[in-house]
């Protein structure tokens, strides 16, 4: 089913297929050699430069058009449309014709996460010109694997890594004089996501305390049983708030720590990490028989769930006297740092031995930039791999210290788009996410219906409907019937989240908090980073919100 017709003659003419009849498409090497090569004629080159304008501005008018989350149409539905396993043996279309079919047919049933009222995860709208520059990383097709893949990619790539650790660790003009170049110094690294960026961090620091010696050939070698047993050790834990990511369990199940020892630290009232707690947890860790070894401590600088940022001064300064590796998750709220206004609400990340920023978050970047970066320039050199091939060792090849092997050049367009919005630009985003989200809090404490649950620290904050006839229960409920209403409560707010994301218009996310200060709580979840959303959108979604709860519920929350 076509929803929308975007007419263009573009469709009509054929580019990278021939056949004996124009029905017909045959795979051949005259064809296959075509499309390898820059288009030969006047009539190519304008059919290819038409299919450009379809995808930059079909789409992007598309997108424009349907402020709306998706069409409605079931996922059961769709997934019906998606049962052939079979890959056809000819060609089964022009270039053409899948260009259409992607903008017309799959476009309407992806979520637009450029909608100003899709406030519900850390997936936005991005600046446009991200469009152009991910088009030049695909026609460059460099692979920053290997200097002899990449050349000017990779020094290019040492000097966007320098840029963002200055950000964090603002060293001298002498230090990255020294080390923006130098073969041997690795200021960070690009990986796909925030998962790859904390796993580095974390492989770093348990290859950094079961380094090589004494007739021991280090962990990545010998591996964790011959590590224990040599440093007489019996298990090893990284201690986090109860607000960390899911990342870092699987980060303790690939390194062989097991997830079960990513230990969680209670957090306090505004859901920060608790530093009593977090000191009497390593108390308790020293006098325990078994003997531990304290991996990491992680902080966090804008957790998921609630966006707050750990003490991270205080985290640092117990790291020190104890000699623990700190990293900082900063996936989320790193480039805050841009921000005059509101870098102190991170102070303390440059105390950091390792620090993971994501691009595809507020950086405003497409899917798959992930970057962690280290306060020692050496460090790096615990999970150095070399190959004869490929990454000898002394060249500048980034493939040398890096869990991925293979990636494109992410820091070709965050280094573009540095530039393009200089930090300036980035402070007008994130100023406007961190004040928008508190003109949110206020209109929700303004509305009775609803009660906030985690005020914006950065730019997310939580909220659930709360109707005071149930207010009013629970005040002198006994704990049966209290938790019957708070099973109340969660089915109302599961209920509204869910009709408003079916309405199709506008998404809020919801989450469970069961791990913060707040207690067991459903909450709605929103995430403020589309500069397009503003407070009346934001009243448009609490209002639609409203009646939603009203239709279903009338008022007594019943
Ligand atoms: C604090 C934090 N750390 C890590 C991650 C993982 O990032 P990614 O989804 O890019 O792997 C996220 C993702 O939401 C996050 O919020």
């Amino acid at each position: 089913m076509l929803l929308k017709s975007y007419k263009s003659n573009a469709f009509k003419e054929p580019l990278v297929s021939s056949g004996k009849k124009s029905t017909e498409l045959i795979a051949n090497w005259q064809t296959l050699q075509r499309i390898f090569l820059q288009p030969e004629s006047e009539a190519s080159r304008t059919a290819l430069f038409k299919y450009m304008e379809q995808i930059l501005f079909g789409l992007n008018d598309f997108l424009n058009e349907h402020v709306g989350i998706t069409e409605e149409a079931s996922l059961l539905d769709l997934s019906d449309r998606f049962k052939n396993s079979r890959i056809s043996k000819n060609p089964a279309k022009k270039l053409a014709d899948v260009i259409k079919v992607l903008i017309e047919d799959i476009a309407p049933h992806a979520v637009n996460v450029s909608s100003p009222y899709f406030i519900g995860h850390m997936t936005s709208a991005i600046p446009f010109f991200m469009v152009h520059l991910q088009t030049i990383v695909a026609a460059l097709n460099q692979n920053l694997v290997k200097l002899e893949t990449s050349k000017v990619a990779s020094v290019l790539e040492r000097q966007v890594l320098a840029k963002i650790h200055r950000l964090i660790y603002d060293y001298s003009d002498a230090f990255y004089d020294h080390h923006i170049q130098r073969p041997e110094s690795t200021l960070g690294t690009f990986v796909e996501d925030g998962t790859l960026a904390n796993l580095t961090a974390l492989w770093v620091a348990r290859n950094s305390f079961f380094k090589p010696g004494n007739g021991f050939a280090g962990v990545e070698k010998e591996g964790m049983a011959a590590a224990y047993k040599t440093f007489g050790i019996d298990r090893c834990v990284i201690l986090v708030s109860q607000l960390g990511h899911h990342s870092l369990q699987k980060s303790g199940g690939v390194l062989g720590i097991g997830n079960g020892n990513i230990l969680s630290i209670d957090v306090d009232h505004t859901n920060r990490m608790d530093i009593k707690k977090l000191l009497a947890a390593i108390k308790s860790i020293k006098a325990d028989p078994r003997k531990t070894k304290i991996l990491a401590v992680v902080g966090i600088a804008g957790t998921t769930e609630t966006g707050t940022v750990d003490p991270l001064e205080e985290i640092a300064e117990i790291c020190a006297e104890n000699r623990i590796h700190f990293h900082v998750d900063a996936a989320w709220g790193g480039p805050t740092l841009l921000s005059e206004k509101y870098k102190s609400l991170l102070s303390g990340i440059n105390l950091a031995d390792s620090v993971t920023i994501d691009g595809h978050k507020q950086f405003y970047m497409p899917m798959g930039c992930g970057m962690v970066y280290f306060k020692d320039p050496a460090i790096m050199d615990n999970i150095a791999y070399y190959a004869a091939y490929v990454n000898r060792p002394g060249s500048v090849d980034l493939g040398i210290r890096s869990i991925v092997g293979s990636r494109a050049a992410m820091s070709l367009i965050l280094g573009s788009a540095l530039e393009i919005m200089g930090s300036m630009g980035y402070a007008l985003l994130i100023d406007h996410g961190i004040e928008t989200a508190r003109s949110f809090a206020d209109e929700i404490k303004r509305r009775p219906l609803f009660e906030l649950v985690t005020a914006p620290e950065l730019n997310i904050l939580t909220y659930r409907i709360f109707p005071y006839d149930i207010k009013k229960e629970l005040n002198s409920a006994n704990l049966k019937k209290k938790k019957e209403l708070n099973n109340k409560l969660s089915y109302i707010n599961i209920t509204v989240q869910r009709l408003q994301r079916e309405a199709g218009k506008s998404f809020v996310s919801r989450t469970t908090l069961n791990k913060t200060a707040n207690g067991n709580k459903v909450v709605l979840r929103t995430v403020i980073m589309n500069p397009m959303t503003n407070i009346d959108i934001i009243r448009e979604i609490l209002d639609e919100q409203e009646k939603i709860y009203y239709n279903q519920f009338g008022n007594s929350g019943t």
